[in-house]
């Protein structure tokens, strides 16, 4: 009969802090934390012809953001680690940008699709990290997370296709 105990002591053990897919994970967490916060910034902030329409899927990425941040610090307690929470240490560890103040919506909106891109190239090659570490939960984890992130950057390129629902109340449009 395995020893329960040994099998869990390997789990935890094996994913120091320092291990590439624990570092990856806090990376992660750290980037949704932000991307849900940027993007309730934006649900907050959007005017214009298209308002109702980007205010609602704003709202509803932030929902994913904070699902996708929820599964990533659980995935770290399931290793046996401590999720980042602290905002400045959450700030040194997202690698996506901070929303800018503006008014602009059709910079606004290049911007999020900016950090959405960044997100599905960082989950994607962690996930990458996570497989050579023959570690299949986590890249379970980041799959479906990753699927998420280019759902919201399709969504994204979409509009910025359609300039025109931007423009109403950009002061520099174009
Ligand atoms: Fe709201």
């Amino acid at each position: 009969m395995p020893d329960v105990h040994e099998a869990e002591r390997q789990i935890t053990e094996t994913n120091s802090p320092e291990h590439p897919v624990v570092r990856d994970l806090q990376c992660q967490l750290a980037n949704a934390l932000l991307a849900f916060i940027n993007y309730k910034h934006y649900h907050w902030q959007v005017s214009g012809p298209w308002f109702r329409d980007l205010h609602l899927m704003f709202d509803e990425f932030a929902k994913e953001a904070a699902e996708a941040l929820d599964e990533i610090a659980e995935r770290l307690r399931m290793i046996g680690q401590d999720p980042v929470f602290l905002l400045d240490e959450v700030a040194r560890r997202a690698t996506i940008r901070p929303a800018a103040i503006r008014d602009d919506m059709r910079a606004m909106i290049q911007e999020a699709d900016e950090n959405a891109i960044l997100l599905i190239s960082e989950v994607r090659q962690a996930a990458l990290n996570a497989d050579e570490a023959e570690d299949p939960g986590t890249v379970d984890l980041l799959s479906k997370i990753v699927r998420v992130y280019e759902k919201q950057e399709w969504y994204l390129r979409e509009v910025l296709k359609s300039p025109s629902g931007l423009l109403g109340n950009s002061r520099k449009a174009g």
